[in-house]
């Protein structure tokens, strides 16, 4: 087949490093054909995928399982984060040197079901299990609410918002870094969303690397007033300043990867109030429109975008046969219209949940087409063939 790419830019297949595809546990709100379903409509060609499940990714057990059932659901390749626990703390070591496992990822401060790992001595254990990256959920958000239970009632989320820049995010942040040297093994800390944490973790280049996420560098606080519970996610979403500090580390190559973090809920958890809807946006279809979006508007260049969710994930993460174009690498690619203008619609999203953040927004850059090892999955917004998606694969 021959394709046509006159006037468009073919970027090697980028990739979403953080998604909650929700399966098991919650079909009615996401699943891995859906989600991975959604990917390809946005453009990507691989996500990695978390482990907050229901149950959770925590044993070989549970991550074989997830790797079987992928084959044959999967629109695009998969790679599997596994859960720390306390209760597994002496199999970490052996589950993430299997071969499509993209490193182990640590809730310390929150967290759903037994994916908590809190005190010093545990997370000092964790930090000594093995010596490939590990992922680090940088947020202290529900301890911190636990010792100020009064904060909780009745704020509305700009000074939740604000509260939580001062104290939060950036304890466990300092007290990761902290480990981090004592034990020599890195971390990218994930989805870092204050100016004083991206400032503080300038100095430690030599253990961490970083992720931010599309949100922190599209919505500003004043999302809470359009959207109400469809703008809360974890950590939150903040002022302009964090949101033009988020833009610096991108330039001043802070920055790693961009992450959507893709965490689907359904309307009626969302239509909750504060502070029980949950925590969490959807993002994996809007990822590549929205940041091409940015090229566009002139926030970062193309070249800069491909390094964020290509070249960047598969560094940090050991991705194999992935991260940009060389002799030897399967044959993925986003086929992107620059000067295609478009309005996301909910119509579009592919998740069964149904809803996004992004809704009305117009875009200028837009996924036109995406080929997995030479296949075109995606084409003009039609899903094509059979899902051929296969577990990623990682360095040792
Ligand atoms: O907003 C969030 N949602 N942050 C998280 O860390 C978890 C995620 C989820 O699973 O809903
Ligand atoms: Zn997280
Ligand atoms: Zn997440």
């Amino acid at each position: 087949e021959t394709i046509d790419c006159t006037g468009l830019h073919v970027l090697p297949g980028l990739i979403d490093s953080h998604v909650h595809l929700r399966e098991p546990g919650d079909a009615a709100v996401e699943t891995i054909a859906t989600g991975t379903k959604a990917a390809v409509l946005g453009g990507l060609t691989t996500v990695f995928d978390m482990p907050n499940t229901n149950p959770s990714i925590t044993t070989r057990e549970k991550l074989d399982w997830k790797r079987d059932f992928v084959a044959g659901r999967a629109w695009c390749d998969i790679g599997f984060y596994v859960g720390a626990a306390k209760s597994n703390i002496a199999e970490l070591a052996a589950l993430e040197a299997e071969p499509n496992v993209c490193g182990v990822k640590v809730f310390a401060g929150s967290s759903t079901g037994d994916l908590l790992v809190e005190d010093d001595a545990s997370l000092e254990a964790v930090m000594r299990s093995g010596r490939r990256r590990i992922s680090y959920h940088s947020e202290d958000e529900y301890r911190l609410q636990a010792r100020k239970p009064a904060y909780t009632t009745g704020m509305p989320h700009r000074m939740h918002a604000e509260w939580r820049d001062v104290e939060c995010a950036f304890l466990g942040t300092r007290r990761l870094m902290a480990l981090a040297r004592k034990t020599g093994r890195p971390a990218h800390i994930l989805h870092v969303s204050t100016a004083e944490e991206l400032s503080y973790l300038k100095d430690f280049r030599d253990v961490c690397t970083v992720e931010v996420l599309l949100n922190h560098l599209t919505q500003t606080d004043e999302a809470y007033d359009r959207l109400g519970g469809y703008a809360v996610m974890n950590p939150p979403i903040r002022d302009a300043r964090h949101m033009a500090a988020a833009w610096a580390a991108v330039a001043d190559g802070t920055v790693d990867t961009v992450g959507s973090d893709h965490a689907p809920h359904s309307r009626a958890a969302k239509e909750r109030p504060w502070p029980d809807c949950g925590a969490g946006l959807t993002g994996v279809q809007t990822l590549v429109p929205l940041m091409l979006d940015h090229v566009n508007a002139g926030r970062l260049s193309l070249p800069r975008l491909v390094d964020l969710l290509n070249a960047g994930p598969a560094r940090v993460y050991g991705l194999v046969g992935k991260g940009r174009m060389a002799a030897g690498y399967d044959a993925d690619f986003t086929v992107v219209d620059m000067k295609k203008t478009r309005t996301i619609e909910e119509s579009w999203i592919a998740s069964p949940c149904g809803w996004t953040p992004f809704a009305g927004q117009s875009c200028t850059g837009w996924p036109v087409m995406t080929i997995i090892r030479g296949q075109a999955v995606m084409r003009e917004d039609a899903v094509l063939g059979e899902p051929l998606g296969t577990p990623a694969r990682f360095a040792p």
